[in-house]
């Protein structure tokens, strides 16, 4: 194959992304003889479940929104289009939606023009789009993670014929390159590197609904951190499923590592960051880059999943513990003062105690500086949740364990930042406690202090003086 040949089998294409945009532009006439006749905009407002990744695919249903000449709203109650981006991958994820989209239903009885539509990975499952279909008759139309372009098309077909649509999945899952984005932050931003996965861990939903794996290509991406830099972002997230396998799907001569290489090229005061890593792929090119670069945040997210290597091959995860523990002394033997985080299940099916207690060592072991533990959830059309699972109270009892082992560590961990100074980006005044502002350290870290409305978005500097499991407290100087 060429190389454009290549490019083309992963990208949308562009024939398909003009179609939509005269979507648009009929749906912008219509939204302006709205205005004109009522003075008033129609007004979407959008909900997002899940990770990142989700915020991220939001920020683009609302450009595409506010393109079609809709005004965002924050209360569902004054909407006149309402999307739900849902998740799948437990199933409190799925059954929260389910609930919120019920609770919709009066809305749509107050306002019969209102449009409810679902999108996201739960409805690129075939039965949780069945259900929709015969029990939220209110639901305008649904589309999964392949069709988010399409959301133009949607609401003109929906408006023109009445009926309700539910939007098949693309024949490919490719990448859809120019959507228009509305960011919720002026100074934080999400930018997807690439979609899907390829890994199939037993337990995870992922690939079944978010497809396989596909990276846009590098100038795309270096284009769009460059214009995020010049327009005063600070804080810049690269997301993919699995980030260390970036450009290896559309067999693109350069891979992680060279991407961040080349952004770490960019001028300007920003940080990057990236999330997911995968085990398995990272490797130390990928560490060497970090360690010598001037804007990648000494940070690294690296879920371990189970500290079991029976467990952690039930769960296709194809590194045992030893491979793990490599990786962490060669990214301290780069980075001293890296953060460590990580992702644990608890419960997967066939964990014993003693798989367990191997968790919990690993945790003592390694030291993670902040921990995403979960209970396993079966998920349908996965291998695991054909297998014997363990009983509730089981589960819950080792979650219990292991946040208490955690919190433990998380402390310890944070006590020798007291009395350093960091660098801390503002995020204007703490949700959680007003009468201080609250930001993030260059390691993530929460980090609570006394600041001033102008510090909002700007990066700080901060004396720690006190210092607990989740967070950092202490006086700007
Ligand atoms: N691609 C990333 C993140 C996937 S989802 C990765 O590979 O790490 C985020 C986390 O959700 C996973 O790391 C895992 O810890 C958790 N998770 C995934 N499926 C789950 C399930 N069925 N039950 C409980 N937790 C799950
Ligand atoms: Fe799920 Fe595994 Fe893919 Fe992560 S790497 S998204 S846990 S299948
Ligand atoms: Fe959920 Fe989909 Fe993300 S299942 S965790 S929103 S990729």
């Amino acid at each position: 194959m060429t190389e454009r040949e290549l490019k083309q089998n992963n990208i949308l294409p562009q024939e398909e992304v003009e179609a939509q945009k005269a979507y648009v532009l009929q749906l912008r006439l219509e939204n302006e003889r709205y205005l004109e006749a009522h003075g008033k905009r129609r007004r979407v407002f959008v909900l997002t479940f899940g990770c990142q990744q989700n915020e991220a695919d939001s920020e683009k249903l609302l450009g595409m929104a506010e393109s079609m000449g809709y005004e965002s709203c924050e209360e569902p109650g004054l909407a006149d289009l309402i999307l739900v981006n849902t998740c799948a991958i437990r199933e409190h994820a799925e059954l929260k939606a389910l609930s919120i989209v019920g609770q919709y239903k009066h809305l749509k009885a107050k306002n019969p023009s209102l449009l409810i539509g679902v999108c996201g990975c739960m409805v690129t499952q075939a039965h949780r789009v069945d259900e929709l279909k015969r029990r939220y008759p209110y639901v305008d139309f649904t589309f999964g993670t392949s069709s988010l372009h399409r959301l133009p098309q949607l609401i003109a077909e929906k408006s023109a014929k009445g009926k309700r649509l539910f939007c098949p999945e693309e024949s490919a899952y490719l990448v859809a390159e120019g959507l228009p984005i509305t960011r919720k932050s002026t100074y934080r931003a999400w930018v997807s590197i690439m979609y899907g996965c390829n890994n199939f861990c037993s337990y995870c939903i992922v690939p079944y609904v978010r497809g396989r794996e596909r990276s846009r290509e590098m100038e795309s991406v270096v284009a769009e951190v460059r214009d995020l830099v010049a327009a005063g972002y600070r804080d810049i997230t690269l997301l993919g499923q699995n980030v260390n396998s970036y450009g290896k799907d559309s067999g693109y001569p350069y891979d992680f590592a060279d991407l961040l290489s080349a952004l770490d090229q960019l001028e300007g005061d920003f940080l990057l960051r990236f999330m997911t890593s995968h085990p398995k792929d990272a490797d130390r090119k990928l560490i060497d880059v970090m360690a010598s670069s001037r804007h990648i945040a000494h940070q690294f997210h690296l879920p371990m999943q189970s500290g079991s290597d029976r467990i952690l091959r039930a769960m296709n995860r194809r590194y045992d513990t030893a491979r793990y523990l490599d990786i962490v002394s060669y990214l301290r033997e780069k980075m001293p003062d890296v953060t460590l985080t990580s992702d644990i299940i608890v419960g997967f099916p066939g964990e014993s105690e003693e798989d367990f207690e191997g968790t919990l060592s690993m945790l003592e072991r390694v030291g993670f500086d902040m921990l995403y533990s979960f209970i396993y959830s079966p998920r349908k059309g996965t291998p695991a949740a054909e297998m014997e699972q363990i009983p509730t109270d089981i589960k819950g009892a080792r979650f219990e364990r292991l946040l208490a082992v955690q919190n433990k560590i998380a402390t310890e961990k944070n006590q020798p930042l007291v009395g350093r100074t960091l660098r801390v980006l503002c995020d204007g005044v703490s949700k959680t406690n007003e009468a201080l502002y609250s930001g993030r350290s260059e390691g993530n870290k929460i980090v609570f202090f006394e600041g001033s409305p102008e510090d909002t978005g700007d990066f700080v500097t901060v004396r720690i003086d006190r210092a607990d499991a989740f967070a950092l407290y202490g006086q700007k100087c």
